[in-house]
């Protein structure tokens, strides 16, 4: 077993939480293994974080009615202690990765939609809380000034629309994908996080989104729009998500 990296960021005795009633605890990390129970959703757990070396997947051992038990980590989330809010968390202090996370209905109140012509040719609309907005359209004119068009392809998601998104990513890659975080685990949940593409759509949600020179420019000036990247290579193992150069997070000026 491995320890991941970002579970040294608080303390082990915070229940991991079912999102849904599909999880199933079972006496060895299978989904063919015999059944300790089933829970429901909002029943809570404590255990570690158990990757089995020989698939990948990612479980979480725990002891239920006295034994035992591997519950897959892909039904459970878990709320880091600082984000217990009942109102809008500051900016910066909010505590998202693979091991902690949100209570699954946290929805910030100040969401503002981007405008259209910032976005992609999708019809969906993308909210963002609104210092973040102010911040983030500051950042896409400067671009702009100098030729180049950014666009957003993604902003706020609320806790149960990424449970859509991370279930066919499930189904697509299996449990060890590491691409879309399990509900609740996602900063996109905060309002605060975009995806960005060029305005030609070529390298959308993709590694060579870094060869074009919308990242070049996005490394070198977002920070003064108070941005930062989330994901690089050298911090996969604190966020438990793959590098994405298209992702980037508001900090606060
Ligand atoms: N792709 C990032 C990790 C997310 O799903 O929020
Ligand atoms: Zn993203």
């Amino acid at each position: 077993m491995t320890k991941p990296k970002g579970m040294d960021a608080g303390p082990a005795d915070i229940p991991w939480i079912a999102f849904t009633d599909a999880c199933i605890a079972r006496v060895e990390p299978r989904t063919d293994a015999p059944v300790v129970r089933r829970l429901a959703k909002g029943d809570t757990v404590i255990g570690d974080y158990f990757v089995d070396p020989q698939t990948d997947e990612e479980w979480v051992l725990a002891t239920i009615d006295g034994e035992r038990a591997y519950v897959p980590r892909w039904n459970l989330c878990r709320i880091h202690p600082g984000n217990h809010v009942t109102e809008n968390l500051p900016y910066g202090t909010e505590i998202v990765n693979r091991w902690w996370g949100l209570p699954i209905d946290y929805e910030p109140d100040d969401l503002e939609i981007v405008p259209k012509e910032y976005c992609d040719s999708d019809p969906k609309e993308y909210p963002l809380r609104a210092e973040a907005l102010d911040a983030l359209l500051a950042l896409l004119d400067a671009a702009r000034a100098e030729d180049l068009d950014i666009r957003v392809g993604s902003a706020y998601r609320s806790g149960i629309y990424q449970v859509g998104l991370y279930t066919r990513a499930i189904d697509r890659d299996g449990p060890s994908q590491r691409y879309s975080a399990p509900p609740g685990h996602s900063e996109h949940q905060l309002g605060t996080c975009v995806d960005l593409l060029d305005a030609e759509e070529k390298f959308v949600l993709v590694d060579e989104f870094k060869t074009t020179p919308h990242s070049a420019w996005l490394e070198s000036n977002a920070s003064r729009f108070g941005f930062r990247r989330s994901y690089y290579p050298e911090n996969v193992a604190d966020t438990g998500y793959i590098s994405e150069p298209w992702h980037w997070r508001y900090w606060g000026r």
